[in-house]
């Protein structure tokens, strides 16, 4: 039986990550577990940037966006090296199992330390949606709302002014944030890295939008890393008789206190990381998948393809 467990957050943080970290610290509290936060991802670890977590550590986090244990990308955690400092910086503070919240990043780095004999259980943590064995990350529902409020502002200014707004949205390589956003502000063209981007079809379907038509304005939703938002939005004022602007979302997107969904999803994946630890089994991850919350070997999660969303881009054009 475990005695004692570490929780980290590691990676870009996401609003969200406040709930896991309370859900895990008391289900674990309330089984007779000790539990350690480890600050700055693994980080922290190689730092000994450890505590000891109370019960009243995690009182009125739920609310708060970001993460109270702060987060870090730490690429040295791949060498042999580092990962067995680790190891023995745990095996010294007797910390016998992790819960890891973050990226794939992360979930590589559970998956090391697991083989090292330390029990990892992954939980989902990024805005993007880019973890193929779940439904939802956290923190992906607070930041399409925070894009949604933020569109819908660009609407009532662009449609003042016969404007086309170019809005670049995160995601890393995942379109996810992008198509939802897409969807619920009723965008005119979303661009996503799964469907691809050719720009002159893209001005072709704003030239349609524009003169037969006959649109007011146009909301364009780029996602990041794909082409540059400026250049385009120039390249619409050119081409169409829109006049093309360009907004940045940025790191706002992460911010924020999460939603409803985020804070239940949270809860739910940190009380059942402790059940699996509790059950001495490690190198797992947790997703959700309908509204049940399942775990998959962190391996064999590593290795899915995220399920197509060609529908969803179908349904889009179909309505616009
Ligand atoms: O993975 C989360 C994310 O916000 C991505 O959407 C984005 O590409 C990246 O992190 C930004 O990273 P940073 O905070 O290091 O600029």
């Amino acid at each position: 039986m475990i005695k004692r467990i570490g929780v980290l957050t590691s990676g870009g943080d996401s609003p969200g990550m406040n709930a896991a970290i309370r859900a895990v610290t008391r289900s674990a509290l309330a089984q007779g577990i000790e539990v350690y936060g480890i600050h700055d991802g693994y980080k922290g670890i190689i730092d000994e940037n450890i505590e000891k977590m109370e019960s009243r550590s995690v009182s009125d986090i739920m609310v708060r966006g970001g993460t109270i244990l702060g987060s870090a990308r730490l690429p040295e955690f791949r060498d042999r090296e580092v990962l067995q400092r680790a190891v023995d910086i745990l095996h010294k503070y007797e910390i016998d199992a992790l819960v890891t919240i973050g990226g794939d990043g992360t979930y590589r780095g559970a998956l090391a330390l697991t083989q090292l004999g330390i029990n990892c259980i992954g939980l989902p943590g990024t805005i993007d949606n880019d973890i193929a064995c779940t439904d939802y990350t956290i923190g992906f529902d607070t930041a399409l709302n925070t894009i949604i409020q933020a569109v819908d502002k660009l609407r009532d200014t662009s449609s003042s002014h016969h404007r086309c707004s170019v809005v670049e949205v995160m995601g890393n390589h995942c379109g996810d944030l992008a198509l939802y956003a897409g969807i619920s502000s009723g965008a005119e063209l979303i661009i996503t890295p799964e469907e691809g981007y050719v720009e002159q079809e893209v001005l072709e379907k704003m030239r349609l939008m524009d003169e037969k038509r006959k649109k007011r304005h146009a909301i364009i939703i780029l996602s990041e890393k794909i082409t540059d938002a400026e250049i385009l939005a120039s390249k619409i004022s050119k081409h169409t008789s829109f006049s093309g602007r360009s907004t940045v979302l940025g790191h706002v997107q992460r911010g924020g206190s999460p939603t409803a969904f985020d804070r239940v999803l949270a809860t739910r994946m940190g009380d059942k990381a402790v059940e699996l630890l509790a059950n001495d089994q490690g190198g797992q991850c947790v997703g959700i998948i309908g509204n049940d919350i399942v775990a998959f070997p962190i391996a064999e999660a590593l290795d899915m393809s995220k399920k197509s969303r060609k529908y969803l881009h179908d349904l889009h054009e179909r309505l616009v």
